[in-house]
């Protein structure tokens, strides 16, 4: 199975409830492991940017203002099919749709506040991870 390394936030939602830890027991728990972690809060100019392929979209807008409405914790998970095992843990985008036991599920509000993001493909978890962190902020030898 191929290594990945794939982008991770929790998002406003997510650090305001005090759930970064519970979310992060959970990757680790699943045997991903953290290459990179940082908090930090997002411009509106950033929150842009790191959404650019939404900006037709009607959401658009709202979802960058919840972006920047308070800090993130932003990781990088590695591990074989990084991308695809976080996106299963954190279940569908709409909380509704998302199967049980998943991070969605059990804590997002709504299809805006869903508590985390994560990337969807290779090319995108690459242009993520580079938008938050250099490669020297990659820890390498973590892996179990
Ligand atoms: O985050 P994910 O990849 O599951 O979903 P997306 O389709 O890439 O959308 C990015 C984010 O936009 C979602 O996580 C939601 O926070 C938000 N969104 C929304 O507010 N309303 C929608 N109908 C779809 C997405
Ligand atoms: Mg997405």
């Amino acid at each position: 199975m191929a290594i990945e390394r794939t982008l991770s936030i929790v998002k406003p939602d997510g650090v305001k409830a005090g759930l970064t830890g519970e979310i992060l027991k959970r990757f680790e728990s699943a045997g991903l492991v953290i290459a990179a972690l940082r908090m930090t809060r997002l411009t509106m100019q950033e929150a842009q940017a790191f959404y650019d392929v939404h900006q037709e979209r009607p959401f658009f807008e709202s979802l960058t203002k919840f972006m920047c409405s308070g800090p993130i914790v932003v990781s990088v998970l590695e591990g074989g099919d990084a991308i695809r095992r976080n996106r299963e843990l954190m279940g569908a985008t709409d909380p509704a749709q998302a199967d049980s036991g998943t991070i969605r599920r059990e804590y997002a509000s709504n299809i805006e506040h869903n508590i985390v993001h994560g990337s969807d493909a290779p090319e995108t978890a690459s242009r993520e991870i580079g938008f938050f962190f250099t490669e020297s902020d990659l820890v390498r030898g973590v892996r179990r």
